[in-house]
């Protein structure tokens, strides 16, 4: 920042002084500005920004320690240092009476060119710091100013991408319900498609009775609610919990294998669930039965890359303390070492059609949300994936 030719106000009620002052401050690096009244120095002290203030003590009207006076009680001009200039006292009563003002200096008549020059020497540096540091602060300030909104606008960025992550997943898992949904159909569907084709038969045979009719349509009233049931079951899932509540684990494993049932079946997936007793656990119920469909869904694409005759499954729920901890091995192969640590990164995969966001959002959900764990581990033929969440009231 350019910083202004300082200003001095000369102040006398003797235009002959007014000249010697001038004079003498020829070669001083500031403007100087006179007035003739204690009035007239006020007025300009209100309108400019002085480095200092020459005021003569004996003028008509008002004179020198009024003027101080009321330089003082402004807040604009209070810091403006003042040089009384005045007659040689014999006390120093006046002097004293001078300093309560808020006089910083005196110098006597007649002037002593070099003690003026000096003594206006030491308070246009001490002005021209004050500048600096003035700058200097005001610099800060909008520095601060810049990083505070950078700051707010990193932050903005940031929970942006987590929401698109969130949404992402969300059409993610969505695309895999879609999928086990048509696998769990699959079977009522066929079923209805026989119950059509044997009403047909009947009929084309002269066969079909009243209560023919009224079996084939109470099993496909059946069938319907089954597939309806089905549905159901994954609306529910896919609601976010708002409320914390405690659950039961094994039923959070069992409900996601129910889902699974059908595509597990078809790709020859066995499941097994060891479980001495129930563990309760304390979250959100909806987002960990995500987190194990995430889990539990990798496994059989593992195993499907691996191309394997029959994958195996094995889940264990235990409590450990304060812990409620369910673990997922499967024999897919294991997880390669160095990809291990990306597993968890937002948009990490190794499949063709993966979006990599299924373990960072159950990483999410488990550690963020619900105050757990969820890590990873290769065992003998596989992966092993724990995850912990706090264990809730009601456990045995
Ligand atoms: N059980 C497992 N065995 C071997 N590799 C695994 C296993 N689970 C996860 N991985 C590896 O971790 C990667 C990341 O998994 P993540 O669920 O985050 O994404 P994805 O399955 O690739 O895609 P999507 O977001 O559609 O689930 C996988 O691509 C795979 O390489
Ligand atoms: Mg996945």
């Amino acid at each position: 920042m350019t910083q202004e030719r300082p200003k001095i106000l000369i102040v006398d009620d003797v235009p002959a002084n007014l000249v010697v002052l001038r004079k003498l401050l020829a070669k001083v690096p500031a403007d100087i500005i006179s007035a003739s009244s204690g009035n007239e120095a006020l007025a300009l002290a209100l309108d400019h920004e002085f480095a200092l203030v020459l005021l003569d003590v004996q003028m008509p009207e008002m004179d020198g320690y009024e003027v101080a006076e009321w330089l003082q009680s402004e807040e604009q001009t209070r810091g403006t240092p003042i040089i009384f200039v005045t007659a040689a006292y014999k006390d120093d009563v006046h002097r004293i009476t001078g300093y309560e003002a808020g006089a910083v200096d005196y110098i006597e008549k007649p002037i002593e060119p070099a003690i003026l020059l000096s003594k206006v020497g030491v308070f246009l540096r001490l002005y021209q710091q004050k500048q600096l540091l003035a700058d200097a602060l005001h610099q800060l300030e909008s520095l601060n100013e810049n990083l505070e909104q950078r700051v707010r606008s990193e932050v903005h960025k940031n929970l942006e991408q987590e929401r698109i992550l969130v949404q992402q997943s969300r059409l993610a898992a969505m695309g895999e319900m879609i999928g086990n949904i048509a696998h769990q159909w699959r079977q009522p569907l066929n079923a209805l498609g026989l119950l059509l084709a044997n009403i047909k038969d009947a009929n084309d045979f002269g066969e079909l009775d009243t209560e023919q009719i009224e079996n084939s349509v109470a099993k496909g009233v059946q069938l319907i609610d089954k597939m309806s049931t089905t549905i159901d079951d994954f609306r529910n899932f896919f609601k976010p919990n708002k409320e914390k509540a405690t659950f039961s684990l094994r039923k959070a494993v069992q409900d996601t294998l129910e889902i699974l049932a059908a595509t597990f079946r078809n790709n020859n997936i066995a499941v097994q669930v060891e479980a001495e007793q129930d563990v309760v656990a304390f979250g959100f119920p909806n987002e960990y039965f995500q987190v194990m469909l995430n889990i539990l869904n990798n496994a059989k694409d593992a195993m499907l890359s691996h191309e394997m005759r029959r994958g195996e499954i094995r889940i264990a729920i235990t409590r450990c303390g304060e812990q409620a901890e369910v673990t997922i091995r499967d024999n897919a192969g294991g997880i390669p070492e160095d990809i291990l640590p990306k597993i968890f990164d937002p948009y990490f995969t190794t499949r063709e059609k993966g979006t990599g966001i299924g373990l960072y959002m159950s990483k999410i959900i488990i550690e963020n949300n619900m105050g757990g764990h969820l890590n990873v581990r290769n065992v003998e033929d596989g992966a092993e994936f724990s995850v912990t969440c706090p264990v809730g009231e009601g456990n045995a």
